[in-house]
């Protein structure tokens, strides 16, 4: 396969002895050892702020009168006025062939610094632009996304058919790497690896070279 740049977007306050550090880095190796070019936003590391604010665009706003982050975000955009730690994250997604989102769970979503990252990155005519360029029309078109995120809650909780609806009813659609399971389009069988806290031995019962190659192909 020809070689593919990876973002890892990495979402843990500890890099290093974290079982999503260890994950995060699993991933940037066996992702180099394929050939393929990885790139890691550290948001705790980069001190990434996750409050949408007017401090996210300079110069003059759009509508001096009242204040709407989207219609600022979008003039921005357009203009070359987000600020320059936005900027950079859009230019990383522009370059990803494929992203990995890396993070705890925080009661059943993501953490709000990896929300805020998804708040101001994915900008009105960056990412789409409403109404005709969403959905599968929008502008990271053909870009994959794997969501690998770890719980605190036991496998048990996460067997049920109650994810599965819960995930379902969320119309998630992504490939989720879940602790424990690696879920495959959510209704397809689970499948296992196994995580160990201390050693933090990670066994993949499917590659992760080959769950790599396949989201890539
Ligand atoms: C604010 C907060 C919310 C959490 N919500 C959930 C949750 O909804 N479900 C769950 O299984 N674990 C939840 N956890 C536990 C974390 O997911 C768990 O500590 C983390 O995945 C462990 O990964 P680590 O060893 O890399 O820190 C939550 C933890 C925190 C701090």
């Amino acid at each position: 396969m020809a070689a593919k740049n990876v973002l890892i977007v990495f979402a843990h306050q500890d890099p290093y002895k974290s079982f999503n550090g260890a994950l995060k880095d699993e991933a940037v190796k066996i992702l180099q050892e394929g050939g393929h070019k990885v790139e890691v936003s550290d948001l705790y590391d980069q001190k990434w702020d996750p409050r949408a604010t007017k401090n996210d665009f300079t110069g003059s706003p759009q509508n001096e009168e009242s204040f709407s982050y989207v219609v600022e975000q979008a003039h921005a955009a357009a203009q070359g006025k987000l600020t320059e730690d936005i900027v950079s994250e859009q230019e990383k997604l522009k370059t990803a062939d494929l992203v990995i989102f890396q993070f705890p769970m925080y009661w059943f979503s993501v953490p709000a610094i990896l929300k805020g990252w998804f708040d101001k990155v994915f900008a009105g005519g960056v990412t789409h632009a409403y109404p005709a360029n969403v959905y599968e029309n929008g502008f990271m078109k053909g870009k994959k996304a794997l969501l690998s995120f770890t719980t605190g809650g036991p496998q048990s909780m996460y067997t049920s058919e109650a994810l599965n609806v819960y995930l379902r009813a969320r119309r998630l659609s992504y490939k989720l790497l879940i602790q424990g399971y690696v879920c495959d389009r959510l209704t397809s069988s689970l499948r296992k690896f196994y995580g160990r806290y201390g050693e933090l031995v990670i066994h993949y019962d499917v590659p992760l070279s080959r769950m790599v190659d396949d989201i890539l192909s």
